[in-house]
């Protein structure tokens, strides 16, 4: 196929990821998720289900959780989108990504882009959350391997340390 044929029915999308300015080529329809590991290369973000189940591919966008794998691109128009690359400071970990490296809240590692990007969303909603709201907040995320006390005891931790700073 040429390559005006390829591209004929793609459109401009503009938005913000990580606070930068971001214009791509698209299909309308193409899937937030894979705009931003194909032609952005923000591979942190995970592909489990593909079908809106399992959150492995948690981002923000605007400020919402949100599946990517559900996200058309055309939606994503002028947007603020935040994935888990965007939460780091430079060499600097995020407190959650400290909290879960530290209790083992990550073992294949496949959920916890999504987790982590669901607990931050949960500690901006409620900075002191019990477990039960732990529980609540990350009841869209998935994990098969950690049997998840660890990652409600990162949760807690980084909670914890975010309230003492
Ligand atoms: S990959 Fe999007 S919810 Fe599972
Ligand atoms: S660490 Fe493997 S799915 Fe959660």
């Amino acid at each position: 196929m040429t390559d005006s044929r390829q591209s004929r029915g793609k459109i401009e999308i503009s938005f913000a990821v990580n606070g930068e300015p971001k214009t791509v080529r698209a299909y309308p329809m193409e899937r937030l998720l894979d705009v931003l590991r194909q032609q952005l290369q923000l591979t942190g973000t995970k592909e489990g289900c593909g079908e809106g189940e399992c959150g492995s591919c948690s981002v923000l966008m605007d400020g919402i959780l949100v599946n990517s794998c559900l996200v058309p691109i055309l939606q994503a128009e002028g947007s603020r989108v935040v994935t888990i690359e965007g939460l780091a400071a430079g060499e600097t970990l995020h407190v959650l990504q400290e909290a879960f490296l530290e209790c083992g809240g990550a073992q294949c590692g496949i959920c916890t882009p999504g987790m982590i990007l669901a607990a931050f969303h949960l500690l901006n909603e409620k900075p002191e959350p019990t477990i039960a709201e732990i529980k609540e907040g990350l009841s869209g995320n998935l994990c098969r391997c950690t049997g998840y006390s660890q990652i409600l005891e990162a949760v807690a931790e980084a909670a914890r340390r975010r309230t003492a700073a």
